[in-house]
């Protein structure tokens, strides 16, 4: 048995039968599926100092204690209602939202929480064995934050499939458990999170660009004309904020401490020779997670995106920015493949939703590179790290059949596979990583020495608060 107590939730669970006897039933699994597929190594004997949400209010939401993570209570929780709240976008802008699934759009809407449900538990199985090769006790914990905040992601989209859409719901909530990343017979839904996230490079990459991704997904996701989904994404974006926080700031530590290598290296050295992450390196992974991340928003033209934004399912990032919410006549100025070139093109903006959000998304990655830019800057380098061009190493949409470099220019296929790595991680590059991190850093206050410490520690502990222990 569950009580509601185990599950801090303000849905209303210890009053609602038959929801919780369905959680009692998906639990179980849900734990399981932690044990098997989550953080490798610290199931049983490690105590973690982690945040957990016990309501929404900012007080209920920084409640920090020690906890083993198969025994983090997992939560669900909505973003208070808005009062009278109206579709704001669309064919049915004006009326009031949807606090049940109309029949006509249920797939649609199971198809868009399974598709994010499904990210969830694929990004904790990429990263379940980076705890083996942590850089500090700080960036341990702060992975299994993450962790635990992608596994209550789960339960939030679990939740929504088991109270709105019946034996369908219920059906889906254990395929999400049942797909795995990576996996040849049952992968997860998206490419990105097949990817295997075995180095903190990738890790503080995939948290910089893929939880950014699903920034955009949940900004779009909150403006929902069915208000349960509004909510739930709206509570999620608060937790997705730190994950950035994560990657941001640990790609931020690696230059600081890249710079200062490089000068005990002398600049014409090689700062792989004193142990440091070279910016060519560290520009090679930005191609890579955000041309992946690119993929995320799906193809440039698309009905499915069109219909969504018809229909109010999904609409753009700060709908309330904009001036014309129907966009029944917008049009919108696109790159396209017209016959083998490049041109630009107009379309119906509806059917551009896609590539709409992806402008978000390239304006929001850009800020944070420029601010990563600083860094070099205030250490007198005259290099810059940039985004690649939106069109390199596409694997979805219309430039998937091209070659470009980050430029932009195209390349012939055999240009491409000769030069593919001066752009893109070689094995020889993960292989490097993994060397420098073969040994993990359990000792409080020390960090790897590819790394600089953070300026502050967790909710006003010190460097070196022993953020995860070991239970004597
Ligand atoms: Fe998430
Ligand atoms: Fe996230």
């Amino acid at each position: 048995m569950i009580s509601a107590e185990r599950i801090p939730n303000n849905v209303g669970l210890s009053g609602n039968k038959r929801l919780q006897r369905a959680l009692e039933h998906w639990q179980p699994k849900y734990i399981q599926w932690w044990r098997d597929m989550g953080p490798q190594g610290f199931q049983d004997y490690h105590q973690v100092y982690v945040r957990t949400a016990v309501s929404v209010d900012p007080a209920g939401w920084a409640h920090f204690e020690y906890v083993k993570l198969p025994e983090y209570r997992w939560g669900i929780f909505l973003a208070d209602p808005v009062h009278d709240r109206r579709i704001g976008f669309g064919d049915f802008m004006g009326q009031p939202v949807w606090q049940e699934v109309p029949g006509e759009f249920r797939n649609q809407l199971r198809r868009l929480v399974v598709t994010q449900g499904d990210t969830e538990p694929a990004s904790v199985e990429q990263q379940r064995w980076l705890g083996q090769r942590c850089p500090s006790l700080y960036d341990l914990r702060n992975l299994f934050q993450v962790n635990v905040e992608e596994g209550r992601h789960l339960w939030a989209m679990v939740y929504l499939l088991h109270s709105y859409f019946g034996r369908d719901g219920r059906d889906e909530a254990e395929e999400l458990l049942e797909r795995q990343s990576g996996n040849r017979d049952k992968p997860r839904i998206l490419d990105a999170f097949n990817e295997p996230i075995d180095n903190w490079l990738d890790f503080f990459m995939f948290t910089m660009f893929t939880d950014r991704d699903g920034k955009s997904q949940l900004l779009s996701l909150s403006e929902s004309s069915l208000d349960p989904l509004s909510r739930t994404t709206r509570f999620m974006l608060t937790e997705e904020a730190h994950h950035m926080f994560v990657g941001e700031t640990g790609v931020a530590r690696i230059l600081d401490r890249t710079c200062q290598l490089t000068k005990v290296a002398g600049f014409s050295g090689d700062v792989r020779k004193v142990g440091g992450i070279d910016l060519p390196t560290i520009q090679k992974f930005i191609n890579l997670w955000f041309s992946l991340s690119l993929d995320l928003h799906g193809n440039e033209v698309s009905t499915n995106a069109a219909a969504y934004f018809a229909n109010g399912l999904k609409g753009r990032a700060y709908e309330e920015k904009w001036d014309d919410h129907r966009v029944a006549d917008a049009m919108y100025e696109l790159e396209m493949m017209r016959e083998g070139r490049l041109e630009r093109s107009h379309i119906p903006m509806r059917t551009a939703m896609n590539e709409v959000l992806r402008d978000w998304y390239v304006g929001d990655c850009q800020s944070g590179v420029t601010r990563w830019n600083k860094i070099l800057e205030r250490h007198g380098f005259s290099d810059r790290l940039r985004l690649p061009d939106r069109k390199f190493n596409r694997g979805i949409g219309m430039f998937s059949s091209l070659h470009l470099d980050p430029e932009g220019h195209q390349l012939s296929d055999a240009d491409w596979e000769r030069r593919k790595h001066e752009w893109l991680p070689s094995s020889l590059d993960r292989e490097y990583l993994l060397s420098i991190m073969a040994e993990p850093v359990y000792e409080p206050g020390r960090f790897a020495n590819y790394i600089a410490p953070p300026q502050r520690g967790i909710k006003g502990a010190p460097l070196n608060f022993e953020y995860v222990r070991t239970e004597a």
